[in-house]
């Protein structure tokens, strides 16, 4: 199959026509409630509802579900969830992986409301965090303990811009916990600048809010 270079890709991803239902542009639908024919519609629509079968507002409509697989194509996942904000985005998506006990690595140079996030929120879980030089490379590795569930990256950073090496990080984490979790907050590099799961990340997440939105006018994030 050919490969669309990333200008047709940004312009065509997300187009299934599962979605757009014939026109050029995703629909815009607005919902909450949706309405059945038949009850074994309902059924189905229950059945599917987290793989792109329309069941209710809050598990997506074609736009979102649009919007979803244009993310995925862009950034080569499995898939993509979707929050109201990149905050929520962050958040849920470390607390999908953490419980009680754990420990996780979190660089200190991230953003400061997920520093507050891990600092003020976590800490109340008992989930406990080690914030570590944002330039380290693989001498992260002796950072891992061995309940250590999530390795939280960010790079280029808030503020800084500092960039971090990632493939020394990846596999330095990799040799020490293989079952951990490797997060990226890839929001400066747009999710296309740096190709977070090529290099071995496991989940890139953005505050679609900065350059997915582009206009500053409406808040999403992306995981
Ligand atoms: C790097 C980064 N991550 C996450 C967020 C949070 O995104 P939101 O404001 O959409 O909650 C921001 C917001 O500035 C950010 O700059």
């Amino acid at each position: 199959m050919a490969t669309n270079k990333i200008d047709t890709t940004l312009v065509s991803a997300g187009r299934s026509k599962r979605y757009t239902q014939g026109s050029v542009n995703s629909v815009i639908q607005r919902a909450s409630s949706l309405v059945f024919d038949t009850v074994a519609d309902k059924k189905r629509a229950t059945a599917g509802r987290a793989s792109g079968e329309l069941f209710y507002g809050r598990r997506g409509t074609l736009t979102h579900f649009s919007f979803q697989d244009a993310m995925t194509e862009l950034e080569g996942g499995a898939g993509c969830a979707l929050y109201p904000c990149g905050a929520a985005a962050v958040s849920n998506a470390i607390l999908s992986f953490v419980e009680a006990g754990d420990h996780i690595l979190v660089s200190g140079a991230v953003y400061e409301p997920t520093q507050d996030f891990c600092s003020k929120i976590l800490s109340k879980l008992n989930v406990s965090t080690t914030y570590f030089d944002h330039c380290i490379g693989s001498e992260i590795g002796e950072l891992v303990q061995p309940n250590t569930r999530v390795v939280f990256l960010e790079s280029p950073a808030s503020i800084t811009m500092e960039v971090q090496d990632i493939p020394a990080i990846v596999a330095a984490v990799r040799a020490k916990a293989p079952d951990a979790i490797i997060m990226i907050d890839n929001t400066w590099a747009a999710g296309v600048l740096f190709n977070a799961l090529e290099h071995g990340i496991d989940i890139s997440i953005q505050a679609g809010t900065k350059y997915i939105i582009g206009h500053s006018d409406a808040m999403i994030g992306t995981a």
